[in-house]
């Protein structure tokens, strides 16, 4: 297959009115699309068609019982397919839509098994993107999208880590530039009547979340290894993710120690023949001795970590590296988000230092 990949124009009126009759063409006749949001980018596909679920599933190589987010243009168009809309879900939506968290309700039945993976509730997201909205509005119906990479690689946040994992495999790529926030969204469980369940951190933080509804609870998932027979509850986290070809370490502690037990690391595995490389922060950059230093944001604004967090792990494998050692962070606010995802890509390989 023949990817298309366009570039979007804001300025260029023609432009953009071709890419988004031609994105949408493309959805009504049950092909896929990836298009960007503010999160990461995602590969569209018609939500209430099973057979686009399925190339979805197919060209990802995910597992089907991985359920997938329904992204809709307007709140007005959330009644068509979920059951109840509970008070703690209206506070959330108020606070949040459009924006970077996803919401778990009972899902209607207009919305196939094969999108929900299966279960009887249904992802609901709300893009606040305007190349997501506009696409999304575009095609009429709502979009069923994963993150839009190889199934087990880290998200993509830009349309050429889309094109690396995905070309030739779907029909087209919307190129909205880079992704504002760069992790996932935050993903809250509201679909029961008891408090809110936190089933995956992102840009919404836990913080701003007991800030509107006062409790939630905390999916066990979300901050370590869950051991055998245990199942988070969204599906999606109880597989390896995010990695990098190459052996990824988080080294845990403060600045000083992080540093010289990097440095160490760093020099053992050079002697050992293998090509490293380091996750560092701006504050660390330079503390660094031969090894190739990927710069990943900076810990005064943690904000820039999360957007350059997946392109660092991807430039490891751009690079050759063998093995990667990150700087850990404090597990707070966005911090949370940031080493969920680091723990992911290091299959749980922490030193605490
Ligand atoms: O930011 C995002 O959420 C991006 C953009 C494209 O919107 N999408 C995304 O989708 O990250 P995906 O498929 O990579 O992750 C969706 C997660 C998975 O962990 C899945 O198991 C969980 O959401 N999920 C989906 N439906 C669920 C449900 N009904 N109950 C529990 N978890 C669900
Ligand atoms: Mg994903």
């Amino acid at each position: 297959m023949n990817t298309i990949i366009c570039k979007v124009d804001s300025e260029n009126q023609k432009n953009y009115i071709d890419v988004f009759t031609k994105a949408a063409e493309i959805i009504k006749s049950g092909g896929l699309v990836a298009f960007p949001t503010e999160t990461v980018y995602g590969l569209g596909g018609d939500g209430l068609n099973p057979k686009a679920s399925e190339k979805i599933y197919k060209a990802k190589g995910r597992p089907s019982d991985n359920p997938l987010i329904l992204h809709i243009s307007h709140i007005s168009e959330l009644d068509n397919i979920v059951c109840e809309i509970n008070e703690n879900a209206k506070k959330l939506i108020d606070q949040f839509w459009p924006g970077p968290l996803t919401l778990i309700f009972k899902k209607r039945e207009i919305v196939p098994k094969q999108t929900t993976g299966g279960l009887d509730t249904v992802a609901v997201r709300f893009p606040e993107n305007k190349v997501a909205n506009m696409f999304i509005k575009m095609c009429g119906t709502p979009i069923a999208a994963p993150s839009a990479n190889t199934s087990g690689r880290p998200s993509p946040t830009r349309a050429s880590h889309v094109e690396y994992d995905l070309s030739g495999k779907i029909d087209m790529i919307i190129d909205g530039g880079h992704c504002e926030f760069g992790l996932e969204s935050t993903i809250v469980d509201v679909s029961g009547n008891d408090i809110p369940c936190l089933l995956r951190p992102g840009s919404v933080t836990l913080e701003m979340l007991k800030e509107v509804l006062g409790e939630v609870n905390v999916d066990k998932a979300i901050v370590g290894k869950l051991s055998a027979g245990e199942k988070p509850k969204a599906p999606g986290m109880k597989y390896t993710h995010y990695s990098p070809s190459a052996d990824v370490v988080i080294v845990r502690g403060n600045d000083d120690d992080i540093v010289r037990t990097i440095n160490e690391f760093v020099a053992k595995a050079n002697a050992e023949g293998f090509k490293t490389g380091v996750i560092a922060t701006e504050e660390n950059k330079d503390k660094y001795n031969n090894t190739d230093v990927l710069v990943v944001g900076t810990k005064s604004e943690p904000a820039t970590i999360g957007a350059n967090l997946f392109k660092m792990l991807r430039k490891c494998d751009y690079h050759g590296v063998e093995k990667v050692f990150a700087e850990g962070l404090k597990e707070d606010e966005l911090g949370l988000a940031i080493m969920n995802r680091l723990k992911k890509a290091a299959g749980y390989s922490i030193i605490d230092v």
